[in-house]
């Protein structure tokens, strides 16, 4: 990695500027904001901690949700910060506000190992237009500064890009540094053979990676309402299942670039169809699907069927590197969750290096049971499809060379 680490830097007794990805799912109960997964939260523990370890002086920050650059209590980060007290077992001070006088006295406070915790980010409008003023304003709080928002890393914004013009050193975070690590360099040079599972709603959104993936993929399987898209471009019937029309010739073109680099496509061979997409909702096997024999008008797919799910598992066992993103049905519908958790046990039994490049799969990983048997699940999102596109990532460019 031609990064600058966290691990490069002299960190003792320094103020140091972590930004991090605590955008996590909130709830209200009882008129109480609960975190629903603290995932992200924990996942940047190693960097928290190796720097109050090394002597540091803590300052984290975030955005949370789309509060389109106003305060909005719904999207405060002071119930994270509570949170993180908790786990750490340490008072983490909160500033309400990102910049000036407020985050700048609690700072001049904070002794050796503190931490201190940065109101949202994106109650200022200046965050996401990436304005190099409020960058510099953030940057004046630190002395270095730590990048450890892997799933943040596809935006170009002031607290994830625009500060590092004004701060001597930027250096990736631990998270950043192992998220980079499986995503990156380990699927430039899989263990073959490299299997690639892509699930999901729509075919648009995987595009890019699809035709990036082609490029080192052994095998690609197709589940998903996705799936919907290359039965039409095969001319199976898909009855009232979702459909993105004016993607059919994509998956045409799709099927045809596998052909041509010998990648094995492929599709699902029957379904678990219903008339509803809703739980008790009456549902049946399609059997083989075909041409002559697709699935019936006004049933729509929302599950892999029995046969897919072999053919998926047979697949599964042969290889040597797995990744998998995407629910291969409605898994939040028990009824049509079969095929989803099917895939997530079948990567828990696999000797393959499985890596699940987030989203959706890695609350199906969790749900199914078997997230602690992945060898890595992402925390980023549209952060993890980029970088599988082979995009740069703002996040990480602009971090300082070695
Ligand atoms: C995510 O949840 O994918 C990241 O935190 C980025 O959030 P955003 O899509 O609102 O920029």
């Amino acid at each position: 990695m031609s990064k600058l680490s966290l691990r490069d830097l002299d960190v003792r007794g320094k103020r140091v500027l972590v930004r991090v990805d605590f955008n996590v799912p909130l709830e209200e109960r009882d008129g109480k904001i609960v975190l629903t997964d603290d995932t992200r939260i924990r996942e940047s523990l190693p960097t928290i901690n190796y720097l109050r370890e090394h002597g540091a002086k803590v300052i984290l920050m975030s955005h949370l949700g789309r509060p389109k650059g106003k305060p909005n209590d719904k999207y405060s980060l002071r119930p994270v910060g509570d949170h993180l007290h908790t786990i750490l077992d340490h008072p983490v001070a909160f500033a309400h506000e990102t910049v000036g006088e407020i985050p700048q006295k609690i700072i001049a406070d904070m002794c050796a190992g503190d931490v201190t915790l940065l109101e949202n980010l994106r109650f200022r409008p200046e965050e996401e237009a990436n304005d190099p003023q409020f960058a510099q304003q953030l940057a004046d709080l630190g002395d270095v500064y730590v990048n450890d928002a892997f799933g943040a890393a596809h935006r170009a914004h002031a607290s994830t890009a625009g500060i590092t013009k004004f701060i001597a050193q930027s250096a990736m975070g631990l998270l950043m540094e192992k998220e980079l690590r499986y995503l990156h360099e380990e699927l430039d040079h899989p263990a073959k053979p490299f299997l690639v599972i892509m699930g999901g709603a729509k075919v648009s959104d995987k595009i890019g990676v699809l035709k990036a993936l082609m490029e080192k993929a052994d095998t690609i399987l197709i589940g998903g309402a996705m799936a919907n898209t290359f039965f039409k471009a095969e001319g199976i019937p898909i009855g009232a299942s979702r459909l993105e029309a004016d993607k059919v010739d994509l998956a045409n073109e799709l099927l045809e670039l596998a052909r041509k680099r010998g990648v094995k496509l492929v599709l699902p061979v029957d379904a678990i169809i219903a008339r509803e997409v809703r739980a008790g909702a009456e549902s049946r096997d399609s059997g083989q699907l075909t041409p002559e024999h697709g699935i019936p008008d006004g049933w729509q797919n929302l599950d892999a069927g029995t046969q897919t799910i072999a053919l998926f598992e047979g697949e599964i066992a042969m290889a040597k590197t797995i990744l998998w993103n995407g629910p291969l049905g409605v898994f939040e519908i028990p009824d049509f969750a079969k095929g989803t958790f099917a895939i997530a046990h079948a990567l828990a039994h696999s000797n393959a290096t499985t890596i699940i490049g987030g989203g959706d799969s890695v609350t199906a990983v969790k749900k199914a049971g078997v997230a602690d048997k992945m060898t890595f699940i992402s925390t980023g999102g549209g952060a993890s499809l980029e970088l599988l596109e082979g995009k740069e990532l703002p996040g990480v460019a602009t971090l300082t060379n070695k």
